[in-house]
């Protein structure tokens, strides 16, 4: 198979991760029309959001004739699309990259579920429709390394979850609920594959990303003062990968049926230190605030001030990140790397440099606040 002579379909496009899957995808050069699915804002129909994010890149107008704009919801049966919009779906979609989803770690687990449990049985019952009535061969699904649960010590391998996660949000939860639907549809037939990303990054060249979401915002109120102690270890590590390498891995993994049925790991086996980040700030941008890591064994949230136990309550759900009791197996993901010619991505300290380079040349940390 090719990718370039295939219908795509995906969702979740005007996303951090989605976006670039859809450059990359229309960077490819000629091919097969690329169906997205996108919801409108309170300003822009969902067509001007996602030409909107085509403006500056490098995608020819020619090229981007390919694209099909679907207005919808995953949340609605069919994404709420109606018959005629299916119909397209069903004559030209040979593979389908499930991407949506709600990835707030404070989000409620009504939202979460609603979004990342529902959205997932839809799009399973839509690719269920589309491979019985129309072309679809292929499902791929985004799911998460921390479908896992990030609150205990566990070695989490590919191809499987474990029977009594602990989770850290509502996110990581229905993130395992929607996997959990995604393995039995694949064990019932389905062809397709699970891809779980650790935390998701800037660029591995230029640090550059879209939106600074998941653990920007967290770094952010350290750099800027508003909380001054971490829980954690500064040998502790957190895994991170650069969102080209994801974007790269998922789509060429994606054209190799030996590996269907398959879960990948794309996270970085030598995830740096949390002493690595703060030596890194330290050397680059000293004015930025101080962190004081304390050994979680000995902190306590009474310990602080009133109005940083209320920022604190907000950053828990990311302590699971950072704890280090979650690590993950890679089998799966080497040996298909080794078949597509990647390797795994660098994140030591000089990737640690370029993030930071980054979000503080973009003026979101800020180094005198
Ligand atoms: N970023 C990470 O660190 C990371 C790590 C591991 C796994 N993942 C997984 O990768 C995928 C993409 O993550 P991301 O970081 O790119 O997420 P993101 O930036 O938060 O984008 C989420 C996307 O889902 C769309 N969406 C949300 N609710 C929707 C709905 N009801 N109907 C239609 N579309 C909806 C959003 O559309 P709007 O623009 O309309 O809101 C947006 O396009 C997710 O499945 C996530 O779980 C991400």
């Amino acid at each position: 198979m090719t990718i370039d002579r295939q219908g795509i379909f995906l969702t979740g496009v005007t996303g951090t991760l989605g976006q670039e899957m859809l450059r990359s995808l229309l960077e490819r050069g000629a091919g097969g029309p690329v169906y997205v699915l996108a919801r409108s804002s309170r300003k822009l129909s969902a067509e001007a959001r996602v030409h909107k994010l085509l403006e500056n890149s490098a995608v020819s107008l020619q090229t981007r004739s390919r694209l099909k704009i679907l207005s919808g919801d995953v949340t609605l049966p069919n994404f709420g699309l109606g018959p005629e919009d299916l119909d397209l779906l069903g004559r030209d979609v040979q593979r389908f990259f499930h991407i949506a989803a709600l990835t707030s770690l404070n989000g409620s687990k009504e939202d979460c579920e609603r979004i990342n449990l529902g959205g997932t049985r839809h799009a399973l019952d839509l690719a269920q429709f589309l491979a019985a009535k129309g072309r679809l061969e292929r499902f791929f699904y985004f799911s998460t390394a921390y479908a896992a649960g990030s609150r205990q010590k566990y070695h989490s391998r590919e191809d499987e979850l474990p029977a009594q996660p602990v989770f850290a949000n509502f996110y990581e939860s229905s993130k395992y609920q929607a996997e959990t639907l995604v393995r039995a549809a694949l064990a019932e037939g389905l062809k397709g594959m699970i891809f779980r990303p650790s935390i998701v990054v800037g660029h591995s060249q230029t640090g550059a990303v879209s939106q600074f979401n998941v653990i920007y915002p967290f770094m952010r109120l350290f750099a800027h003062g508003m909380l001054r102690i971490l829980p954690t270890r500064l040998e502790n590590s957190f895994n991170i990968v650069p969102i080209d390498y994801v974007v790269e891995a998922a789509l060429r993994i994606s054209e190799h049926d030996e590996f269907l049925g398959r879960a990948f790991h794309l996270v970085t086996p030598e995830p740096p230190m949390i002493g690595m980040l703060i030596e890194q700030k330290l050397e680059d941008y000293p004015d930025l605030a101080e962190v004081e890591v304390v050994d979680p064994a000995t902190f306590s949230r009474e310990s602080l001030a009133p109005e940083q136990q209320f920022i604190y309550d907000m950053l828990s759900p990311y302590l699971g990140y950072l704890n280090d009791e979650l690590t993950f197996d890679t089998s799966n993901t080497q040996t298909a790397l080794q078949k597509v010619g990647l390797s795994f991505p660098k994140t030591g300290k000089p990737f640690l440099r370029t993030l930071l380079r980054y979000a503080v040349d973009q003026g979101y940390l800020v180094t005198k606040v």
